[in-house]
């Protein structure tokens, strides 16, 4: 986040909403001045004929509804980054560059629909974005943004759910997405480069991790990445106490079939640990020495992947390793990103946003 040459002259004091968005590889969320606040999947879909068009009574979906309809549509994932991709296992995701910056675009308008903005408001949004996005990534979301916001601001997704929830001093924050693990280190001052890291250890890659261990659990069964992702989210659990048994029914030719997938779903879960843990030792280990055992003894666990029961103690016997240190998980994991881009909104100056003109 720097002062920019194409910022307002001032920021208007009334006339104006502010919006705090988290745009995710999975869900995308919006926190509005105006005190609306939801969310929505990251899926959009295109009716791809006239019959389609017609089946579905609109020419755009999006959310749950973009997922139910995807084999009558082109559908997109639009946000997807990451090593890991959807995309590779589920073939009904397009790939399309072109046609995948419009459905950001659409994505991003739709998002913002949903704070219902007054027709004459002016919307100063700031947009959450991996720690370590990519000139390219940034300025695609800038490109997004036109004709969706008047001012823009892309601001790092963990300084984000840092600064909604004040920690701003001796605090280590790790986002765990869906594409991408962000973790960064604040010390009281606009986090640098330097304080960020971005790991492909996240959702997707527990997903796909989870998709390749049934094939060898689950013989002759007949499942999709979203199904694994589902089983994911109602059973995942890290423990160091033998748990229930976790059972799922997947069909075998057709035949609803049981499998126990309890050693599967621990393997897939535990891989993230490790390099999650590395990577806060890094930021640890490169900040004044003076200052890491306050940094280390607060974590903050955020995001969706944060809801793995028992991750944060897994992180912390692992970190035991390291030197030791306590995390713990923020309350609202699927908002705190967008509520710290809010108060961005709302508290920075005129001079470190972006005016976009039509
Ligand atoms: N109860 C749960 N248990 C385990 N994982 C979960 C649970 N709920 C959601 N997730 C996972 O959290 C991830 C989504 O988190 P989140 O909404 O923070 O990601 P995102 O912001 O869309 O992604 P990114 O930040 O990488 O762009 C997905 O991989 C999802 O499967
Ligand atoms: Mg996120």
């Amino acid at each position: 986040m720097q002062p920019n040459a194409s910022a307002p002259a001032s920021k208007p004091q009334s006339g104006v909403l502010f919006v705090g968005i988290d745009l995710g590889t999975s869900h995308s969320a919006i926190a509005a001045s105006n005190g609306v606040r939801t969310s929505i999947g990251s899926f959009v879909a295109y009716p791809r004929d006239v019959i389609s068009k017609k089946a579905l009574g609109r020419d755009k979906l999006f959310g749950d509804e973009a997922l139910k309809h995807k084999h009558a549509c082109d559908f997109y994932r639009p946000m997807e980054k990451g090593e890991v991709l959807y995309r590779d296992l589920d073939k009904s995701i397009n790939r399309d560059p072109a046609r995948t910056q419009q459905a950001i675009h659409d994505l991003l308008e739709h998002v913002v629909s949903l704070a219902k903005p007054r027709p004459d408001d002016l919307i100063y949004g700031v947009i959450g974005a991996p720690a370590q996005a990519s000139l390219h990534s940034q300025k695609s979301l800038l490109e997004a943004a036109r004709g969706v916001l008047d001012c823009v601001m892309i601001c790092s997704e963990p300084f984000a759910v840092a600064y909604g929830l004040n920690f701003l001093t001796d605090t280590l924050v790790i986002d765990i997405g869906a594409g991408t693990t962000d973790l960064c280190r604040m010390h009281g001052a606009l986090p640098s480069a330097d304080d960020q890291v971005t790991l492909s250890s996240a959702g997707d890659a527990v997903d796909r991790r989870l998709f390749e261990l049934l094939r060898e659990a689950c013989p002759g069964a007949d499942f999709t990445i979203n199904m694994v992702k589902q089983i994911k989210e109602k059973h995942s659990f890290l423990s160091q106490r033998a748990a229930e048994r976790v059972v799922v029914t997947l069909p075998v030719r057709g035949v609803p079939t049981q499998f126990d997938v309890t050693e599967a779903l621990q393997k897939a879960t535990e891989s993230i640990v490790p390099e999650i843990v590395n990577g806060l030792h890094t930021l640890i280990a490169g900040y004044d020495p003076e200052f890491q055992a306050g940094m280390r003894d607060n974590v903050l666990l955020a995001g969706g992947g944060s809801q793995i029961i028992g991750l944060d103690k897994a992180i912390e016997r692992k970190l035991a390793e390291l030197g030791g240190g306590k995390v713990r998980r923020v309350e609202e994991p699927a908002f705190a990103g967008a509520n710290g881009a809010l108060h961005l909104a709302q508290d920075m100056p005129a001079e470190f946003w972006n005016q976009l003109d039509g």
